[in-house]
């Protein structure tokens, strides 16, 4: 069993990661108004990732005795300017959950939570991926600037991407 402290700082994260989810979707919803079909493949894939996040807090709180609690989610924000925009938004976004990630594990060392620690440790390792593959993404962006032929065949790169469940 974890604190009550853990309890709640967990299940606040339960609420991120469903924010994540929504956010992303709304993203998609912007790239399938567009056309980008291949973006918004790319951040309904990202949704299908932050609600197996969601779900792996909703675990974990489950199988240490806690509760989980489900809050309010926050309305995303739709007001993007261009794909470059919604792609440096995500990376800000991934920069704020690993800050979030890492306030789990200052918490669970405080406490010494080692199991709590040890189950956040995955997180640790999957937000440098996120972040490293949204900063990919800008790159290509800038790359492609104004060309419609660069965002069409990199539109068609991020069709490719399929939702892999992370494992239990
Ligand atoms: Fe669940 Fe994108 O962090």
């Amino acid at each position: 069993m974890f604190s009550e402290k853990m309890e709640q700082a967990l299940n606040q994260q339960v609420n991120a990661e469903l924010y994540s989810a929504y956010l992303y979707l709304a993203m998609a919803a912007y790239f399938h108004a567009m056309n980008l079909n291949g973006f918004a493949n790319w951040m309904m894939v990202q949704n299908q990732e932050e609600t197996a996040h969601a779900m792996k807090f909703y675990h974990f709180i489950n199988e240490r005795g806690g509760r989980v609690k489900l809050a309010q989610i926050d309305q995303p924000t739709s007001a993007w300017s261009s794909p470059l925009d919604v792609f440096e938004a995500t990376l800000r976004h991934e920069e704020k959950v690993t800050g979030l990630i890492n306030n789990l594990v200052d918490l669970a060392m405080a406490e010494r939570d080692h199991a709590s620690n040890a189950f956040l440790q995955w997180f640790i390792t999957e937000q440098v991926e996120e972040e490293a593959s949204a900063n990919e993404i800008i790159q290509n962006l800038k790359l492609a600037g104004n060309d419609p032929h660069s965002l069409f065949m990199l539109d068609r790169e991020l069709a490719t991407r399929v939702f892999t469940p992370p494992a239990a």
